[in-house]
C-alpha cells in the first residue's frame, strides 16, 4: 500500500470484532514499530505488548473505563526511558508507524491517552523509572468511520515566515 493511501484511510478504530492477531502479522507490527526514526538513533522507548486478554480486561476501568478496549485483540503500552530527553517524541513516532503498518494488514487501532498512570504501571509491572506514557488499543475492525475534520491549511502553515499564506490547490480544507 502506498504510504499516502494509509495516512488517508487511518482512523481511531473504537468497535472492534474480536479475532486473535495472527502472530506473522503481529510480528510485522512490531518491526514497523523498531524500524522508526529516533533522536541519535536512541530508540528510547519500549514496548510492552499485551496480549492475555485478562489483562486487557483489567485495563479498562484504568483507561476511563473506555470499553472497546475490551475487544481489542492486543494492546501496546509504550514506556519511556528514563534520562532520555527525546523518549517521548521518540515512542510517539514509534506509534504512529504501528498505527499506519496495521492499517496496511487490516487492523485497527486507537491511541489510548486517557489512563490512571500509576494504576497502569502497576498493572503491567513496569519499574519505578519508568512510565507507560501511551496506549494503542489493535483489532479487526467493527466499524469504518468517515475521514474526522482537520484543521485547515492556513490554521495550520506558514510560508517562509509566521504569518504568510499561500493558496494551493493541494492543501485542502476537506478531512
Ligand atoms: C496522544 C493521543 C491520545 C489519544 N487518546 C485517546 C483515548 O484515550 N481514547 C480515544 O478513544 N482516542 C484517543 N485518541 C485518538 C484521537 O481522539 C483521534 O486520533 C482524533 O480524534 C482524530 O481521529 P482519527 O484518529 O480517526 O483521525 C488519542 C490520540 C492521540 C494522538
Amino acid at each position: 500500500m502506498d504510504v499516502m493511501n494509509a495516512i488517508r484511510g487511518r482512523r481511531s478504530i473504537r468497535k472492534f470484532q474480536y479475532k486473535e492477531i495472527p502472530a506473522k502479522v503481529l510480528e510485522e507490527l512490531l518491526e514497523a514499530a523498531r524500524l522508526a526514526p529516533s533522536a541519535g538513533n536512541r530508540q528510547a522507548w519500549e514496548l510492552i505488548v499485551i496480549t492475555d486478554q485478562n489483562i486487557i480486561s483489567n485495563l479498562v476501568p484504568i483507561c476511563k473505563n473506555q470499553q472497546f478496549i475490551n475487544d481489542s485483540s492486543v494492546f501496546l503500552a509504550a514506556v519511556t526511558v528514563p534520562g532520555q530527553r527525546w523518549t517521548m517524541t521518540d515512542l510517539t513516532i514509534m506509534i504512529d508507524h504501528v498505527t499506519l503498518a496495521a492499517y496496511e494488514k487490516g487492523l485497527g487501532s486507537c491511541w489510548i491517552g486517557a489512563f490512571d498512570q500509576d494504576a497502569i504501571n502497576q498493572l503491567l509491572g513496569v519499574p519505578e523509572d519508568r512510565s507507560v506514557a501511551i496506549g494503542l488499543a489493535l483489532g479487526y475492525p467493527a466499524e469504518y468511520p468517515s475521514p474526522r475534520s482537520r484543521k485547515s491549511p492556513q490554521e495550520l502553515f506558514h510560508w517562509n515566515k509566521y504569518g504568510q499564506q499561500k493558496q494551493s490547490p493541494i492543501l485542502r480544507n476537506d478531512p
